[in-house]
């Protein structure tokens, strides 16, 4: 004679054991576009050593607006720079949009730089003898576009900053705030997913400063991933997370 099991045990019994109920990770869950682990950089200066990074860890997400901050010397450039690919850590790791940058070449390094990063800096670094749509259009050129969809992007982008009745102007035939917003154009002109900025407002008056946290801010709202180094407190308030750097490591993070 057979019997079933009475209900409740036949329940248990199909119950998975508890350990097996745990949330497993996802593999397609978002991951960091930044990914720092125990990053150092070392300068040998002579007989001593200058620890610039001393041991930086620290995942940035896609869609973040991260300030880097902290005193003269605490390494802010240092970090930039490794974080632009201009450099690379002497020891640690460095992944970016999951490829691993100490493994690449000056070529791969170059081209990485063109394809996922956009750079401002404080004293903008447009090339005065090319037009506003020239100088947008620059990382295109390189780039190897079209040269007519190239002008069609750089248009957009123009406009995109409220420069669209500037764009046969030269850079000395602009205000400062707009050569900013030219050198902004220009960084996002082939849509790289990741936009560094060097003490951005440095050069500029205050009310013109907070026009173009205004616009890195609506940047931001629209998905890009922003990191700006600043050591005004001000400045720093536009960013959702802010890194307080001290002789090279991470004093503290402040965020919401
Ligand atoms: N090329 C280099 N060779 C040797 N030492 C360097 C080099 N670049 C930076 N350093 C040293 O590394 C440390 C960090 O410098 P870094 O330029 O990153 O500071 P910072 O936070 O950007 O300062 P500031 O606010 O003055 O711009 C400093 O002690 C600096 O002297
Ligand atoms: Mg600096």
């Amino acid at each position: 004679m057979t019997r079933s099991l009475p209900a409740p045990v036949a329940a248990a019994a199909a119950t998975k054991p508890a350990g097996q109920d745990l949330p497993l990770p996802t593999p397609g869950g978002p991951r960091p576009l930044v990914k720092l682990e125990a990053v150092e950089k070392v300068y040998q200066m002579g007989a001593t050593e200058v620890r610039a990074l001393d041991g930086i860890s620290l995942d940035i997400m896609p869609g973040a607006f991260w300030a880097i901050m902290g005193p003269s010397g605490s390494g802010k450039s240092t970090l930039l720079n490794l974080l632009g690919c201009l450099d690379r850590p002497t020891a640690g790791q460095y992944v970016l949009n999951g490829q691993n940058v100490g493994q690449m070449d000056d070529d791969a390094l170059s081209e990485l730089r063109l394809r996922e990063l956009g750079f401002v800096f404080q004293s903008f670094n447009l090339i005065p003898q090319l037009t506003v749509r020239e100088n947008i259009e620059l990382p295109l050129f390189y780039l190897g576009w079209d040269a007519h969809v190239s002008a069609a992007r750089a248009a957009e982008l123009a406009e995109r900053v409220g420069l669209k009745d500037r764009l046969t102007h030269r850079p000395t035939q602009l205000s400062g705030g707009q050569q900013q917003r030219v050198a902004i154009a220009r960084a996002l002109v082939n849509d790289p997913p990741v936009l560094l900025a060097d003490e951005p407002t440095g050069n500029l008056d205050t009310a013109t400063g907070e026009q173009i946290m205004a616009l890195l801010g609506e940047l931001n709202a629209s998905g890009k991933t922003i990191i700006m180094v600043t050591h005004e407190s001000d400045i720093a308030a536009h960013a959702r997370f802010r890194l307080h750097l001290r002789d090279g490591r991470i004093d503290r993070v402040e965020g919401r």
